[in-house]
């Protein structure tokens, strides 16, 4: 039993805050658009519809915000009751126990140490492709993943993927020295992205070829290929694009009025970025037939396909991606180490990480393990492996949220909460139900690794934080 010990509970609304409210609804919602548009949407989406879904990948992208919706509540439920730096580690560990905050923290490392270099593969797709708009040819064996998977692993002839390493040294240096992302900035590279955005759709949509619609969902050439299974493979993939929301939820001890702001925070934010993705899938596999768009960046690719009319287009999407795919980046690199932080203090992880820097106040040792870590991985592996994996660590991570809602309810009803998940159990087995969903139409072999991820997790589990917790002493 000792491996569900707890954590007391703080409760957020007997405790002084720190921290000013000042944040209201629509900074919330900007603040989830900022972190939640990236990669997914400039990249992913591509190779899930040419692999995937085909045009349907329209209602993948339906279905998975349905499922972030679900989570999302939860999200917002326990962040209102437990609101320190963690995320849903945290909340384990005071709710439902240490082996599963262990798992959950584990786990959070697939959405924001892998997230962050997938989305910076992402990123160096989109800086090659610019450049190569203003006639500088970086080298393929310099922008690409020496390692490869297609049936098995192979190599590609690449050497490393030097912008993505690149990116992310950078980011982790500003990290380290002490630059957070404020709302003002943030406002600003939403907009631009944003703008980009309605920009692109509003000047491709009178090239769409209604034909290249037809089939809408194209007949299944095997499991999670196409027809409908393709269509909920297609959604584990691109629920990619909408990780980041749970950002919104972390705020919860800044905002004015939690009850309030927070649904306002994850609807809106969800909301616009589903009707953004709606619209940009629609007009990409109608300008381009589905089966050419397994390319690095997408919709770049889609704007040359149209041709000279809208060639201004292309470098003005281009350098808004790489804006907007760097704020996703910042906010990834600057949760890892503050969830790793958390599991030090807790004992759960070594003491080293626990280290803030004298001058700047950062957790530099965790940062610059993150950010060597996460440039290993955007050196060396391809975009579809890591994304894959993200998917479904982090819907994993969802799953036992959603659960961790109902059981709360249960056991803890005392507990005040500043925000109240609508219609439990109903949303909460809604979440769950969908993201599980979404998990078994993952490849198996993604399931392979995360049930390997898992294992080693485990073995460090017992063999050090179980025995250096400090809810031994
Ligand atoms: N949702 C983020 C992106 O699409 C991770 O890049």
């Amino acid at each position: 039993m000792d491996l569900l010990r707890v954590k007391p509970v703080e409760p957020a609304t007997t405790e002084e805050s720190p921290l000013r409210r000042e944040l209201g609804g629509l900074q919330l919602t900007l603040l989830g658009i900022g972190c939640i548009v990236g990669t997914g949407i400039f990249v992913i989406t591509g190779t899930a519809a040419a692999e995937h879904a085909g045009p349907a990948i329209v209602l993948s992208f339906i279905i998975s915000a349905l499922g972030c919706l679900c989570a999302g509540f939860c999200y917002a439920e326990l962040a209102s009751m437990i609101p320190l730096c963690g995320s849903a580690y945290t909340y384990a560990y005071s709710t439902i126990g240490e082996i599963f905050a262990w798992i959950i923290g584990w786990d959070l490392i697939l959405e924001y140490l892998v997230g962050s270099a997938t989305v910076a593969v992402g990123w160096s797709a989109y800086v090659v492709s610019f450049l190569s708009g203003i006639g500088i040819h970086f080298p393929a064996a310099l922008a690409n993943a020496p390692f490869v998977f297609k049936d098995g692993w192979a190599v590609s002839g690449a050497i490393i993927n030097l912008p993505a390493v690149l990116i992310v040294l950078a980011v982790t240096v500003l990290l380290i020295l002490g630059i957070r992302e404020s709302s003002g900035v943030n406002a600003i590279i939403v907009a631009i992205k944003v703008a980009i955005i309605i920009l692109f759709i509003a000047f491709c949509f009178p090239y769409v070829h209604p034909a290249n619609w037809v089939p809408f969902i194209p007949p299944s050439t095997g499991f999670g290929q196409f027809g409908w299974t393709g269509i909920m493979a297609g959604a584990g993939v691109i629920f990619y694009a909408y990780i980041g929301f749970d950002a919104v939820t972390t705020a919860a001890q800044e905002t004015k009025k939690p009850q309030r702001d927070l649904p306002i925070g994850i609807l809106g934010s969800l909301l616009i970025c589903t009707i953004l993705y709606v619209l940009v899938s629609l007009v990409l596999t109608g300008v381009v037939n589905y089966k050419q768009l397994d390319v690095a960046a997408p919709v770049a690719y889609a704007i040359q396909q149209v041709g000279a009319s809208v060639a201004w287009l292309r470098p003005l999407v281009e350098l808004g991606a790489i804006a907007g795919i760097t704020s996703v980046i910042l906010v990834l690199l600057l949760g890892q180490p503050r969830i790793f932080y958390r599991m030090a203090v807790d004992g759960l992880l070594p003491k080293v990480f626990t280290k803030v820097h004298p001058s700047f106040k950062t957790p530099h040792v965790t940062t610059a393990v993150t950010g060597i870590l996460s440039a290993t991985l955007a050196g060396l592996f391809p975009i579809g492996v890591l994304s894959e994996l993200v998917s479904i660590g982090t819907l994993l991570a969802f799953v036992i949220v959603c659960i961790s809602v109902m059981v709360l309810r249960a056991t803890r009803p005392e507990i005040p909460r500043l925000f109240r998940t609508p219609l439990v159990p109903f949303v909460p087995i809604v979440g769950v139900i969908l993201c599980f969903a979404q998990m078994v139409f993952l490849p198996p072999n993604t399931w392979i690794r995360l049930v390997i991820w898992l294992v080693i997790g485990l073995a460090i589990y017992f063999g050090y934080g179980y025995k250096k917790s400090r809810l031994n002493a």
